[in-house]
């Protein structure tokens, strides 16, 4: 950490909760939320993913599945402090109990004080007192460098790079933590041409032929396939390709289900959700989800999408995929983006996207560390 020449102007502290974000306590959802989209505007140039001040608030609302711990920096006034810098740490609950998975953010106009770095040790602390083994962060870009460039950063398996100077890789590796994987993430600029998205349905549903049947819906799932869905979803943690990443397969039944769902809903969020049925057995062969926020009618996320073993090579990846888009064209036209994050390494995937038309547009480094392993970052 650099020393602080003159007395910091910030001050750390553990922020207020509140549950609801016209509470006078819902300063710190505010303020967090407003890092976040400064940092995304400065670091990425678009602030398409920042979370919302609602979407932390129903974070720390639904600790069923993740506990979350905060801290906050901040400037001024005690009533109603200006938030700087934030950290978050999330334990997940019911799988993958040996996790803290860490996020730190500090404004631009805040660098290189020690903020990072104190809320980092603070972080540390509570993992360790939680009892839990590996960390977890994330660091975004804007643009993977070229493999040649002198900063190219490679994971130790599978492909894709990330620039080692950057804030966040700097920070994360001094602090002990070895970069796992490069994740693309492919943007589909929207509506495509007409025709485009029926070309690629009629092209798909040749091939899968009779022997399975394309169902749509936007949330919630209909009763007689949510069980099915979360054997799906478990299925997907199970098989995606995660490298080096310390992942257990996550549980997945139809309450989580709902429980995904009804958080959209409180994010003002809906899923658009694919599933193919094999007509013969009535078992559902696989699944593809877009969620969207409906006070961004211009942006969409394609999340989950999985096919099972036994029923891949037909095409059902490609053919889930095309389908939803289609009924997402009808239900939201003025769509523009839709952004989907795929490890540079799933290779069947990134081929659906990019005959789909998906452009790389930056992505992120996943990092990991043995808790053990890392470093406290203050000097103090
Ligand atoms: C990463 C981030 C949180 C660091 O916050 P910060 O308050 O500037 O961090 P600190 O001042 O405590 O820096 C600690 C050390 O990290 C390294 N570091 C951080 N930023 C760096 C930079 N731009 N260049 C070189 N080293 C850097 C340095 O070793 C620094 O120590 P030093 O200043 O004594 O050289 C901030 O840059 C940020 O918000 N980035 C975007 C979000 C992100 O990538 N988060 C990281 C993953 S959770």
């Amino acid at each position: 950490m650099s020393t602080p020449a003159t007395t910091p102007t910030w001050r750390l502290l553990e922020p207020p909760r509140a549950d609801r974000l016209d509470a006078p306590d819902a300063w710190a959802y505010h303020g967090i939320a407003a890092v976040e989209r400064e940092v995304a505007l400065a670091d990425l140039g678009h602030d398409d993913f920042p979370p919302r001040a609602v979407d932390i608030l129903v974070g720390d609302l639904h600790p069923e599945r993740a506990r979350r711990y905060r801290w906050v920096a901040v400037e001024g006034d005690d009533g109603a402090p200006r938030v700087v810098g934030h950290g978050v740490l999330l334990l997940p609950v019911t799988d993958n109990r040996h996790l803290a998975v860490v996020r730190i953010a500090v404004l631009p106009s805040h660098r290189r004080q020690g903020i990072g770095s104190a809320i980092a040790d603070r972080l540390r602390r509570v993992a360790l007192t939680e009892g839990r083994t590996t960390v977890f962060a994330e660091v975004e870009f804007a643009a993977e460098p070229p493999a040649d460039a002198p900063d190219a950063l490679a994971p130790a398996e599978g492909a894709g790079h990330v620039s080692a100077d950057l804030p966040g890789m700097r920070f994360a590796r001094r602090a002990g933590l070895r970069l796992e994987i490069v994740s693309r993430r492919s943007v589909l600029d929207t509506p495509l041409p007409d025709g485009v998205v029926d070309g690629f349905v009629a092209e798909a549903a040749a091939h899968a032929g009779d022997a399975y049947r394309v169902h749509t819906w936007q949330d919630p799932a209909p009763q007689e396939w949510v069980a099915q869905l979360a054997g799906l979803e478990q299925k997907l943690s199970e098989d995606e390709p995660n490298g080096g990443l310390a992942l257990e397969v996550e549980r997945w039944d139809g309450e989580r289900i709902r429980e995904e769902e009804a958080k959209r809903a409180e994010r003002g969020k809906s899923g658009l959700v694919a599933v193919a049925e094999h007509v013969a057995t009535g078992t559902l062969a696989g699944m593809t989800l877009l969620v969207f926020a409906h006070d961004r009618p211009e942006l969409t996320d394609q999340d989950s999408t999985v096919v099972l073993p036994e029923h891949r090579g037909h095409r059902l990846g490609m053919l889930l995929k095309a389908v939803n888009l289609r009924e997402h064209a009808r239900l939201r036209p003025g769509t523009r983006r839709i952004s989907t994050w795929n490890n540079e390494t799933n290779a069947p995937m990134l081929a659906i996207n990019t005959a789909l038309g998906f452009r790389p547009a930056g992505g992120s480094a996943e990092l990991q560390a043995t808790l053990a392993d890392v470093v406290p970052l203050s000097r103090t």
